[in-house]
């Protein structure tokens, strides 16, 4: 028996995702390649964690989140009270899962699915994965959407905003006016969204065919806890609780989140905290003549004069123990992207790209 036999005949091209570089964990590394927040749970959450491994670790976790949909509602989603109720709300274990309980509600085997490039990685895994045609739309050399998107059609489009990697918001104006048009699920991941002061959420209500993901692995310190939560009409967030699996979200990570938006104004600090860091990190870029996209997300795209500069910097990092992300998709070469770290890490790496662009820039 050859078990390679026995292997989907659909995955026989399937490139699975290719993961961020991860460092020992023995090592001290300045780790700013994959967008994690930089700063640890604050302690309160850290004690509400711990004080909740207990018996409960016997049974299986509310299959609904409830406890945390009612404290999204409450807490997170203050504002929109009058238009998100319980029902437009469903957990599943980080967002990467939302996407993929999306695909398994709503994608056949064939349908299209539009998504833009460069954006997330696993847009197009997914859509592999479920036999789905994806139309990648290059995005403008500017990073923006192109004009004459609202003439496309498909089953489901997937926009990131801000953007990964530009970190670039796409204004409301476009995202209604490809509402408007499109003849499927228009889908807005706005796993960064907590950096940024642009939302596609007030227009969940407006129209039915528009549902927007959240995260909790950047904005809340909780990657490792697999917290991810999509806002739609009822009904699509019906379809999905229907295919996802039962148990999807563990006790502890429903714990994690929930204590997490009790002390959600500790967080609002923070990323104002990661904001300022952010504008420091951009400009002390920008005066070593350097192109940094102007960012919404807890991360920079910085522009180096040419690929081979761009490594030079890449390796000069990796050298001095930081790691940022490089990328070998041809349109993306010169860049690098990085997330923003804690304050004293920041100046460290500004230090290393001043010491890199003395040696590499004339
Ligand atoms: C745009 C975007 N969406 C989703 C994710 C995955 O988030 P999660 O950790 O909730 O699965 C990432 C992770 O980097 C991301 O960049």
């Amino acid at each position: 028996l050859d078990i390679s036999d026995l292997k989907r005949k659909s995955l026989l091209n399937y490139k699975p995702y290719t993961y961020g570089e991860q460092p020992d964990p023995n090592e001290k590394w300045i780790k700013l390649n994959t967008n994690e927040n930089a700063y640890q749970p604050p302690q309160i959450v850290l004690d509400e964690i711990k004080a909740a491994v207990n018996e409960k670790l016997r049974l299986y976790p509310d299959p609904t989140c409830l406890e945390l949909r009612k404290l999204l509602l409450s807490k997170y989603f203050v504002q929109y009270n009058e238009m998100i109720k319980l029902d437009n709300l469903i957990v599943a274990n980080g967002s990467d899962e939302v996407i993929d309980i999306l695909f398994k509600a709503f994608i056949d085997s064939g349908d299209i699915v539009v998504f833009f490039n460069p954006s997330y990685g696993m847009y197009p895994v997914v859509a592999d994965l479920y036999g789905a045609k994806s139309q990648i739309i290059e995005l403008t050399d500017r990073f923006e959407i192109p004009e004459g998107i609202d003439q496309v059609k498909g089953k489901m489009m997937i926009i990131c905003s801000p953007n990964n990697p530009s970190g670039m918001s796409v204004p409301n104006s476009i995202i209604e006016s490809i509402c408007k048009k499109f003849p499927g699920l228009v889908v807005v991941d706005e796993a960064y969204e907590d950096f940024s002061s642009t939302t596609a959420i007030s227009l969940i209500s407006k129209y039915k065919n528009l549902a927007v993901m959240r995260t909790f692995s950047k904005g809340f310190c909780l990657a490792s806890e697999r917290i991810g939560i999509l806002v739609a009409n009822s009904q699509i967030v019906q379809f999905m609780m229907d295919v996802k699996l039962p148990y999807n979200v563990s006790y502890l990570s429903q714990v994690s989140a929930n204590a997490s938006l009790k002390h959600i104004e500790i967080f609002k600090e923070m990323h104002k905290e990661i904001i300022a860091e952010r504008a420091k990190v951009t400009n002390g870029m920008r005066k070593l003549k350097l192109e940094v996209l102007p960012s919404d997300a807890n991360f920079i795209l910085v522009k180096l004069p040419s690929a081979e500069i761009a490594m030079k910097f890449f390796t000069e990092c990796k050298v001095n123990k930081i790691l940022i992300r490089q990328y070998n998709k041809k349109e993306l070469l010169p860049y690098l992207r990085i997330s923003i770290g804690k304050p004293e890490e920041n100046v460290i790496l500004l230090k290393v790209f001043q010491e890199t662009a003395k040696k590499v820039m004339k």
